[in-house]
């Protein structure tokens, strides 16, 4: 087994406020989970997938992803961390991985099939950590409690971090003991977890269409993408 793809679906999509999972939530009339699962699917370069979901959508999403081999679906966790552990720690044991493996967020469903398989590539050409990565567009500045800005960052050693984030098997394993061994508060992102190990972190540039479906504003965009395809 080369390539194991973990998938946190298992957020409240408290931002989105759609009334159910942001997983659930149908783009050009497909569940959010459903578009990711099938564009790692549809890159040719990942082997097996396992989806983290909330415990109440379990059977639901057993049912949207049925008839498509070696997809699973776990129960999640109450953070993202917690959620791709589960399914990681499920696809490790399920599947002899000795490879990749790549973390991606459900709510990237419209991420292109070519970044993902750059992806694998780069960490199959010997990357321990591999993630796609964009500029800021925007100037950036820190504003204090008061609304007040203190400071303007240099935008230019920035970047806007996307999934999928692509590790060899044995690096994100490591990641994810040390994190349970220090107790560490979940990272935001997988990445974060091998920086901690103090492992090299490396970037490709990203894609737009991989942003994250985070707001009613994203939803909209993602509508109108679909409905331009
Ligand atoms: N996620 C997860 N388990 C959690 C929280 C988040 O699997 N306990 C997943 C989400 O389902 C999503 C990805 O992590 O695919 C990125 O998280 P985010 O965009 O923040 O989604 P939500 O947490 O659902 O949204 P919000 O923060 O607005 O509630
Ligand atoms: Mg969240």
């Amino acid at each position: 087994m080369g390539v194991l793809a973990v998938v946190p679906a298992a957020g409240d999509g408290t931002r989105l406020a759609a009334g159910m999972a942001k997983a659930l939530v149908r783009l050009g009339g497909v569940p959010l989970v459903v578009r990711a699962v099938d564009g790692l699917l549809a890159s040719g370069a990942v082997d097996a997938v396992v989806v983290a979901v909330r415990a109440v959508d379990l059977d639901l999403v057993r049912d949207m992803l049925a008839g498509r081999d070696r997809v699973e679906v776990v129960v999640g966790g109450s953070d993202r961390t917690s959620s791709v552990r589960a399914a990681l720690d499920h696809g490790l044991a399920e599947y002899p991985v000795t490879g990749t493996v790549l973390v991606h967020d459900a709510a990237r469903a419209l991420t292109p099939v070519s970044l993902v398989a750059e992806l694998v590539a780069a960490v199959t050409a010997g990357a321990r950590a591999v993630i796609p990565v964009l500029p800021l567009a925007d100037t950036v500045k820190e504003v204090g409690p008061d609304a007040c800005v203190r400071a303007t960052v240099d935008r230019s050693v920035l970047r806007a971090v996307q999934t999928p984030q692509a590790f060899d098997v044995v690096t994100l394993r490591r990641a994810y003991a040390a994190a349970a061994e220090q107790g560490a508060p979940g990272a935001t992102d997988d990445a974060g977890l091998v920086e901690r190990l103090g492992e090299p972190v490396c970037t490709i540039p990203g894609d737009p269409l991989a942003f994250k479906i985070t707001t009613p504003w994203d939803l909209r965009l993602a509508e109108m993408l679909v409905g331009a395809k």
